[in-house]
């Protein structure tokens, strides 16, 4: 849905005392959204899980958003045509920036195959607020993982429009974060996520 698409009128924003920045403060850390991009079985929601724990034995307020688990609730009715998974994005964009204002440091894992679905979401959010954590796992790598079975079915025809098999999966020209799911260790690349945190001075330990 696009801004001129908005069908809700005669309706005006309430500005809250409690701000972001109020929230910030309070919680000792700025929030921020870390989205994981990649195919599915790139290792997406293992390392914003394995992430999420650390920062929470750290003292941060966190939450993943899971594409898996999303799609039996508020994504429910959607697809996985190109038109769903556009709007897939477009509502966990929404739904995670509110969790940003919250001051939440908020994790993402969706396959998000379309460069202009993800680039709708940073531009919903300001500059520094936006970490895009490109999952790089080859197709080979997951195909051969196949944690769930859905290669072999693709593969065989049973699921259409797989993303890597019979759908696109566009991968990030600028991330911020390049996480080797497929070679590196997980704890290194939860390192690397955790670094990138610090150096941002977005959270203040390690
Ligand atoms: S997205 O393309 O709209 O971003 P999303 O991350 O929500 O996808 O969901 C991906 C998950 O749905 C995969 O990890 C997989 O378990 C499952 N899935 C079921 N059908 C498909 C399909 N056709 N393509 C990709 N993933 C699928």
């Amino acid at each position: 849905m696009d801004a001129q698409d908005n069908r809700s009128s005669n309706v005006v924003w309430h500005q809250a005392a409690v701000t972001r920045s109020g929230r910030e403060q309070t919680n000792g850390h700025n929030s921020a959204l870390l989205w994981f991009t990649g195919l599915s079985g790139a290792g997406k929601s293992t390392l914003a899980h394995a992430v999420e724990e650390r920062l929470h034995s750290l003292g941060a307020k966190t939450f993943v958003i899971d594409g898996d688990n999303v799609r039996h609730g508020l994504c429910g009715d959607l697809s996985f045509s190109n038109e769903d998974r556009v709007e897939n994005i477009r509502r966990i964009g929404e739904v995670a920036k509110l969790f940003v204002e919250s001051g939440t440091l908020t994790l993402t894992a969706f396959i998000s195959p379309f460069r202009s679905d993800r680039a709708k979401v940073r531009s919903l959010l300001d500059d520094d607020d936006f970490i895009e954590v490109y999952c790089r796992t080859s197709l080979d790598v997951c195909e051969s993982r196949d944690v769930k079975g859905l290669y072999a079915k693709a593969r065989a025809g049973e699921i259409p429009a797989f993303t890597g098999i019979s759908s696109p999966y566009e991968e990030p020209e600028n991330p911020e974060i390049v996480a080797d799911t497929g070679t590196l260790p997980l704890q290194e690349c939860v390192h690397q996520v955790i670094s990138y945190l610090v150096d941002q001075g977005i959270i203040s330990r390690k």
